[in-house]
């Protein structure tokens, strides 16, 4: 079927048996044995609209992908003014975009002496353990049971284990060690041999449901990576970019990383675009080895244009108090939840607009996921606990979507079954 100026359009059913078909079978029949059949058709600010013109509030805005919005009208007019004159650019030139980009991104990030790009967060991932490997000339990665750091090599194998090895990718066994979250001991055991590259942490573990960090936690790895000269590597990928209501989550701690990734909210959800930020340690590389590391669509130049006024945005006065009064308007929502609802919602972990939510029931997450759905209301259970739900508030959100997303979640969480496991 052709729809205007010649677009094949399709409906909401044909878009999930082509998707079910060619694209991503089993994650089409996953969603729909949760009810969730959404496609999604067009989408503003934080709201979403199907295919079929059923509207949601989008409280997940992939991983932090959609911070400011769907298609902010500021974003997209830089990127629409970008495209008159650039295109992704010649990656092995420099490039004014990719110099600009790098600069402002160093000036923000404590630490950094070197900005390299990538097209996703797995490859800056990739890039920042390489590194690691190549200042220290070591090869073992220390990483969280349960962390999430993308789909690609390295990134994969520091990852949960069983992501990596149902595709035999799990690295050399012994390269890869993985330890509880929030337990400096295990770091220390870790670290002991003095044979560890680098220790790899999310500021705040995402795929888990965002667990709260203790206070001295990444102040002690910071201390025993130093102790044992291994790198400090911070995934901002989902914590980076305000949403700790600092720029990154590790200035909130008052931690230097030695690599700090970011990715997602730097696209400004129209070109993909993520970074490594190295130390002069992690990065010497650079200046030995000019083709070290090259990606053809790192640092895309029209997506640097889009990443740059990214910055600008969320370094802006009117976005920090922005932030900081949604943290205040969902930390008092979220207490009230928990105080109606003790026997359903067990712990409420909020770190700025990093939020997790962890129900009585181990399927708490999940339901609340469906019963959202429902409620015209995007929101999505954690990989690894789907006790857990995942709440990420746009940056920009106004008071009023605030209250109606605790409103709605208010309703979902009365439809949960009362104090199932406890
Ligand atoms: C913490 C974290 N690191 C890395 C990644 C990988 O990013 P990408 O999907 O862009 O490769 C993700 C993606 O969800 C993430 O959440």
């Amino acid at each position: 079927m052709t729809g205007p100026q010649g677009r094949a359009t399709v409906s909401r059913e044909g878009a999930l048996e082509l998707a079910e078909r060619y694209v991503c079978p089993d994650r089409v029949r996953t969603l729909r044995a949760l009810a969730v059949d959404l496609v999604v058709g067009r989408r503003e600010g934080y709201r979403l609209w199907d295919v079929d013109g059923r509207d949601y509030l989008d409280l997940h805005l992939n991983g932090g992908v959609f911070n400011l919005g769907h298609r902010n009208p500021e974003l997209v007019d830089v990127l629409v003014d970008a495209l008159q004159t650039l295109d992704i650019g010649n990656h092995h030139f420099p490039s004014v975009e990719r110099s600009l980009l790098a600069e402002q991104l160093v000036g923000l990030t404590p630490g950094s002496r070197y900005a390299v790009f990538a097209s996703g967060g797995g490859e800056a991932v990739d890039l920042a353990l390489k590194s690691a490997r190549r200042a220290t000339g070591r090869r073992k990665i220390v990483s969280v049971t349960g962390a999430y750091h993308g789909h690609t090599g390295l990134a994969l194998a520091a990852g949960d284990e069983r992501a990596a090895e149902s595709f035999l990718s799990d690295g050399a066994p012994r390269d890869f060690t993985r330890v509880p979250f929030d337990d400096l001991e295990a770091v220390e055991r870790a670290l002991g041999a003095g044979d560890v590259a680098a220790v790899i942490l999310e500021t705040v573990p995402a795929t888990v449901g965002f667990p709260l960090v203790s206070p001295d936690y990444l102040h002690g790895v910071r201390r025993l990576c130093d102790e044992a000269g291994a790198l400090y590597v911070a995934d901002e990928v989902q914590t980076g970019l305000g949403r700790t209501g600092s720029l990154w989550g590790v200035q909130r701690a008052g931690v230097v990383p030695d690599v700090l990734v970011c990715g997602k909210g730097l696209s400004g959800g129209l070109y993909p675009l993520a970074a490594t930020l190295l130390s002069e340690r992690a990065g010497r590389w650079l200046e030995e080895d000019g083709w070290g590391h090259v990606s053809t669509f790192g640092g895309a130049e029209v997506g640097c244009r889009v990443g740059r006024a990214v910055l600008d945005i969320t370094t802006r006065t009117s976005t920090q108090d922005r932030i900081s009064a949604l943290v205040a308007r969902f930390t008092t929502g979220l207490d009230e939840l928990q105080r109606k609802h003790p026997d359903r919602l067990l712990e409420v972990r909020q770190t700025g607009l990093v939020i997790g939510l962890r129900f009585d029931h181990p399927q708490g997450g999940m339901l609340m996921t469906k019963a959202l759905h429902g409620l015209g209301l995007w929101a999505m259970f954690a990989g690894f606990d789907p006790s857990a739900l995942q709440v990420k508030p746009g940056l920009l959100m106004d008071d009023e979507m605030a209250d109606d997303v605790l409103a709605r979640l208010d309703r979902a969480v009365a439809t949960l079954p009362a104090g199932a496991v406890s």
